[in-house]
């Protein structure tokens, strides 16, 4: 009987412990004993009827995930008797920040107070995280009596969604504005013309969406490959639709902010009406992703006309009092050669092409500020001089949003290696991405106001946002894989106090967000429980391969080779002494494999593992392990290699020694590189392969200045010699050319291997 007995007491009793995970984590957060157990007995009372639609919108959660809705009373209506009832009450709360609320549950009342709507928006969130995570058998819903109050660290809390890449349905972006709301997000920022499309209807330009909406064919694969889908693809918003949306997230507390781009990312409007660019065209629709140097002209007054055109339809249907023009990655090539653009300068005393881009930025803030509206621009507006009064966005890293507050200006952080959600989540993703590594623990670790400011400067940080760029994202399921639960960890970092943050608390209270994400029928990423391989420098001088878990419910077995029939348990580092496949998974209890088997290749040689020295150390942001990157034995024959197994320098060469820590014969030794134009990466101009004997002093084996082939290159000399030392000298490409992706700019040379055979 006893052992009948225990389980079902356990269920009787579990409600009692109804766990409270609230994300993001309230600021005070008391928890008491009993519970409020909400049924359809429950109800509602209001203050007054302007609460009303906050009221509605837990009744549609409420129906849609448990089945039920409660009865709302409000003002001066008889209140029935029941059982127990929600109040929602206007009140005044200290301290006086925007979005505060509190929360006080007993077991015949559950109140939440705010001086304000969006409060009491914020606090039914709260309460909508308080209910069961499982659909419970009844429609009674326990709920743990806590006393909480709340009030968001950043007044800017944001997420992007880029629809020119892919477009998505309505019924999609209602979803999103959805997620946003859980998480008490309060900026949509919606990316609505690109390169690839034009999303918005304008009335006054309708070849913008009849021409600019579609384009003849989609890039398929990687970028850089040649292939396409030969499929046309099409979509755009009316502007009922926009007012829809906007009035959607206005009910929740969301601002649109409209972005639509300029001087660059414009050649789906320039298709449509190509007198908007310096050559006068034809454009077509970009159908491939990156940069191209075909933007709005800068010379001709039509331009400007168009824009402001535009934004004037833009502004009515939007009352962000934001509105984002863009600005970024506008290459200056064409208005080099252009005429008008030429003549813009000289007319208006610019020093070059860069102060030309001040020069639109400003004229089209000046004309939106006239309108009563401030502007966001991504970090490239401050290129040439910054306008009087924008707003920077900081993606290309931490820098654009620290000068931004420096000169007093308003800052949102995007910084890319934080916020872009579009970056694989996990070192073996299993989903074709842009590449990059973004996993959970860093977008949670985060902290948005850069230590470089002093707390003056750190008022203009007004909060950060994440962003999903979409060339690698056509469905909304993506979508969601790639938001979650990264954007839960986002929410934290932008509403919880610093101080209350805590890495491993959001750890433990991980499978219980997951659990809330199956009651929202969401797909999200499992990555935080993925094995996690990674190839490390072994004691002493070699090579080995390390397995991670965070999978409490498995165990590591590994294999030598690609069968998986004899495998081993793993116990630590597998010290890797020969050329050859390793592949890992996780296993249960039961020796059932419930992980992807990931697997490593190994191509060893004279240098694999061996000490490695630089004159300049790569750049920290393609450190990878440092020298032992390139002995670690670890080649990408394909592809764009993980951005840990390479080294970048940016405009420097590269000067590395290898120790061989003994004199050695030499038949061949090989660098293998890597280029990629379009992200700014260009191979070496020459290859120097050097031997020796002390570490000081070199000969030069041979000079290698060409190189055939493209993206994975091999720069190789076969010149015998018996050396300790090696030393391999790539010089940079240098300034990037005209003409080129990222011209003006320094160039990256990316170092992957170093064989010596
Ligand atoms: C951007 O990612 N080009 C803003
Ligand atoms: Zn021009």
């Amino acid at each position: 009987m006893k052992k009948l007995l225990l389980p079902v007491l356990f269920l009787l009793v579990s409600p009692a412990f109804a766990q409270v995970n609230i994300s993001p984590m309230p600021v005070e957060l008391k928890e008491g004993k009993g519970n409020f157990v909400l049924d359809k007995s429950t109800l509602i009372k209001l203050d007054s009827r302007d609460q009303q639609k906050t009221a509605e919108l837990f009744n549609e959660y409420l129906q849609a995930v448990y089945g039920f809705r409660l009865k709302i009373f409000a003002g001066s209506d008889a209140v029935p008797t029941s059982a127990n009832k929600i109040v929602f009450r206007y009140q005044r709360l200290a301290p006086q920040v925007d979005g505060i609320y509190a929360m006080d549950i007993s077991a015949r009342e559950l109140l939440i107070k705010a001086p304000f709507n969006n409060g009491l928006f914020y606090g039914m969130q709260t309460l909508i995280q308080l209910l069961p995570l499982q659909k419970p058998a009844t429609a009674s819903l326990v709920i743990p009596q806590v006393q909480i109050k709340d009030y968001p660290r950043f007044a800017y809390r944001g997420m992007h969604l880029d629809v020119a890449r892919h477009y998505f349905p309505m019924s999609f972006l209602k979803k999103y504005i959805d997620y946003l709301a859980y998480h008490k997000f309060n900026n949509f920022h919606w990316h609505l013309t690109d390169d690839q499309g034009w999303r918005i209807e304008i009335k006054k330009y309708p070849l913008l969406t009849s021409i600019g909406s579609c384009r003849a064919q989609t890039l398929a694969g990687r970028y850089g490959s040649d292939k396409y889908d030969g499929k046309k693809y099409c979509g755009f918003y009316t502007q009922e639709e926009v007012k829809q949306l906007v009035k959607y997230a206005a009910d929740r507390y969301i601002n649109v902010i409209p972005e639509i781009e300029m001087p660059g990312h414009g050649v789906a409007a320039l298709s449509a009406y190509p007198y908007l660019g310096c050559t006068r065209g034809p454009y077509k629709v970009y159908e491939t992703w990156g940069v191209t140097d075909d933007v709005f002209c800068a010379g001709n007054d039509s331009t400007f006309t168009f824009l402001q055109n535009v934004i004037d339809e833009v502004i009515a249907l939007f009352p962000s009092k934001y509105i984002h023009i863009g600005g970024d990655e506008c290459p200056k090539t064409k208005w080099k050669s252009c005429p008008l653009c030429q003549a813009r300068i000289k007319a208006e005393h610019l020093k070059d092409e860069h102060e030309l881009q001040s020069y639109f930025i400003q004229r089209m803030e000046k004309y939106i500020n006239a309108k009563g509206r401030s502007i966001i621009g991504w970090d490239e507006i401050l290129e040439g001089g910054l306008a009087p009064n924008a707003t920077v966005m900081s993606w290309t890293g931490e820098h654009g949003g620290i000068a931004a507050a420096k000169q007093q200006h308003n800052a949102i952080m995007t910084p890319g290696a934080w916020c872009y959600f579009d970056h694989s989540q996990s070192r073996n993703e299993d989903s074709l991405t842009i590449g990059g590594y973004l996993p959970l623990e860093k977008v949670y670790g985060y902290e948005p106001v850069p230590k470089e400011l002093n707390a003056e400067e750190a008022k203009y940080i007004l909060g950060a946002q994440a962003n999903l760029w979409t060339e690698y994202i056509d469905n909304p399921s993506k979508v969601q894989y790639m938001l979650f639960p990264r954007m839960t960890a986002l929410s934290e970092v932008l509403w919880s106090p610093k101080e209350k943050r805590s890495w491993e608390g959001f750890e433990q209270r991980l499978p219980g967000i997951m659990d809330r994400y199956k009651l929202w029928n969401v797909r999200y990423s499992t990555a935080y429980y993925d094995l996690q391989p990674t190839v490390v420098p072994a004691e002493g001088n070699g090579i080995s391969w390390k397995l991670d878990t965070k999978n409490t419910n498995g165990h590591i077995i590994y294999t030598k080779g690609e069968t998986q029939n004899a495998s081993f348990n793993y116990t630590g580092p597998l010290l890797i002494s020969a050329t050859g496949t390793y592949s890992a998974a996780l296993e249960d209890g039961d020796h059932k494999v419930i992980s992807n088997w990931v697997k490593q290749s190994f191509s060893l040689n004279k240098a694999s593992g061996k000490k490695v020295t630089f004159k300049t150390e790569p750049n920290k942001s393609y450190s990878g392990s440092g020298g032992f990157s390139l002995v670690d034995g670890v080649q990408n024959k394909v592809g764009m290699p993980k951005s840990s197994e390479f080294l970048g320098w940016l405009g420097k060469d590269m000067e590395a020694v290898i120790d061989l820590e003994k004199e050695t014969a030499i038949s061949n030794i090989i660098l293998h590189a890597f280029e990629q134009p379009g992200s700014w990466i260009y191979r070496p101009s020459e290859v120097t392969f050097y031997s020796g004997n002390n570490g000081a002093d070199f000969t030069e084996i041979e000079k290698i200045s060409t190189v055939t082939g493209s993206r994975n290159l091999i720069y190789r000399t076969d010149h015998a010699v018996k050396a300790r030392y090696i030393k391999v000298m790539a010089k940079n490409y240098g300034v990037i050319p005209i003409g080129q992706a990222g011209a003006g700019t320094a160039a990256w040379m990316f170092a992957d291997e170093i064989e010596v055979n």
